[in-house]
């Protein structure tokens, strides 16, 4: 008897520690399934709100998010082979934790990304990466929070695959040859 109270009080405490783990942590990692969370942006100025999530069309699109504008990897690798592709992408999104000034003029010096229909969008609250759980704390690079390098591919408006890199910052999963031939 004496071990079965102890067995009860074991399970209750763990599930307790369970649920106080999960309050502490209310931001999960989106999933395969997930709507796109409707949450405001800003795309060429400040003034220019949106919503990625109800904008997005029937059928694909993909949402990239970087760590920084300017940074070397996103400016000299990762963006560029998306901008080579660009033709044959669906309506794309990157999504920098940069206000939009810093990312219009980031998107403006990347060779041929204005051309392409590729749009960058600001997420200078940083609200919208927190809702998607990708937020990551880069304070050794940047000073402060950003986002981890993903791309995700899109659906009708809800996730179908995501690409995030296992270290946060490395182009190697989330890079567009990987990533192109799951588009279909
Ligand atoms: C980059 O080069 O893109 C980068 C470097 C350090 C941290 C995050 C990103």
């Amino acid at each position: 008897m004496q071990a079965l109270r102890q067995a009860l009080t074991l399970r209750s405490r763990a599930f307790s520690y369970g649920r106080r783990l999960f309050h502490a942590n209310p931001r999960l990692l989106i999933n395969v399934g997930d709507a796109i969370p409707d949450v405001e942006v800003q795309e060429g100025s400040p003034g220019n709100k949106l919503s990625i999530a109800k904008e997005l069309p029937k059928g694909k699109a993909l949402i990239i998010g970087v760590p920084g504008a300017f940074s070397p990897g996103c400016s000299a690798i990762h963006i560029p082979g998306y901008i080579k592709h660009a033709a044959k992408l669906p309506p794309t999104y990157v999504v920098t934790v940069n206000d939009s000034f810093v990312t219009k003029a980031w998107s403006e010096n990347l060779p041929e990304a204005t051309k392409s229909k590729i749009r960058f969008i600001a997420d200078p609250s940083g609200k919208f990466t927190e809702a998607m759980g990708m937020d990551v704390d880069l304070s050794a690079f940047f000073g402060n929070k950003r986002s981890k390098r993903y791309v995700i591919i899109v659906e009708d408006g809800k996730v179908k695959e995501i690409f995030t890199e296992p270290d946060n910052t490395s182009v190697n999963v989330s890079k567009a040859e990987n990533v192109l031939p799951s588009l279909g």
